[in-house]
């Protein structure tokens, strides 16, 4: 089944076309990842399609579950972003709410979205905080995110975009802000709670290991198009665009520089 159907998505900021005419879809349960270079359009894209985009010039079709998002309002989105599409992002810092227990910030999309009562929600969040791989929940739902490490604290947020068992989630280099040991723990966590939950997954990455870790499908989008799209293992092993030529050499030399 398609979960999510693009079709000629356009998205400009005044003169700047940031995405032009671009299709893609994912399957039910799918994982697919989206790379380009810094500027290709890939965030953009996300908005867009979550309503969160500054732009004023987006147009295509967006089909998620059947209904176009691109024509619904921003009421309407409410009830789908973080209900059935959940969202994780770069930097917790800016996601997560400083002045908030992280225990009320997880219980917040279920209240809600009146998934559950306000006596289930402290039981409910700490079972989360358990299941992102959390110790001591218990205590821990009563701290607020500076008292986190960075590894935690995007625990904390990958417990929130997941509350309300979303369909879809959708994550924006969730881990470009952690160091290496950290990515690796929090992308493994990111694929256990896929499969377990049975979400499909669109993560946005720079870096096609990630991608050939965690996802079924590949885009690549450079300057605002979609280059090349298809299985991981045929795009990474026979790259047909020279652009996502350059990505895997790019990745080898890197490889050949650590050794
Ligand atoms: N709010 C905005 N106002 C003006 N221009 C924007 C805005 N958001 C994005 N753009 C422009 O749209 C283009 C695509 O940006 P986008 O943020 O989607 O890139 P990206 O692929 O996510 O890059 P990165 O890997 O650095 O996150 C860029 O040229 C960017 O400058
Ligand atoms: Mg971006």
């Amino acid at each position: 089944m398609t979960l999510l159907k693009v079709e000629d998505l356009s998205i400009a900021f005044g003169k700047v076309k940031a995405v032009q005419s671009i299709r893609f879809h994912i399957e039910a349960g799918e994982s697919v990842g989206i790379v380009g270079e810094s500027g290709s359009g890939k965030t953009a894209t996300i908005h867009a399609l979550t309503g969160l985009s500054e732009s004023t010039a987006i147009s295509g079709r967006a089909l998620f579950e059947g209904e176009d998002l691109l024509s619904k309002t921003e009421k309407e989105l409410q009830k789908i972003r973080g209900k059935k599409i959940g969202l994780m992002f770069q930097d917790p810092m800016t996601s997560l709410n400083p002045t908030m227990k992280i225990g009320d910030q997880i219980a917040e999309g279920p209240l809600y979205h009146s998934l559950i009562s306000k006596k289930e929600a402290r039981a409910e969040a700490i079972q989360w905080l358990r299941l992102v791989g959390v110790p001591d929940a218990a205590m821990r739902i009563d701290q607020y995110p500076i008292q986190l490490s960075g590894g935690t604290r995007q625990r904390v947020t990958l417990a929130i975009a997941a509350a309300c068992h979303p369909s879809l989630l959708i994550a924006d280099e969730p881990t470009t802000a952690l160091d290496v040991t950290v990515q690796a723990q929090i992308l493994d966590l990111l694929k256990q709670m896929q499969e377990r939950l049975m979400m499909s997954l669109l993560i946005i990455t720079h870096d096609i290991s990630v991608v050939s870790h965690l996802c079924d499908r590949v885009i690549v989008m450079h300057a605002g198009r979609i280059v090349e799209q298809g299985l991981v293992s045929e795009v990474l092993t026979s790259p047909r665009h020279p652009y996502t030529q350059m990505l895997l050499s790019a990745r080898k030399q890197f490889r050949g520089a650590l050794v």
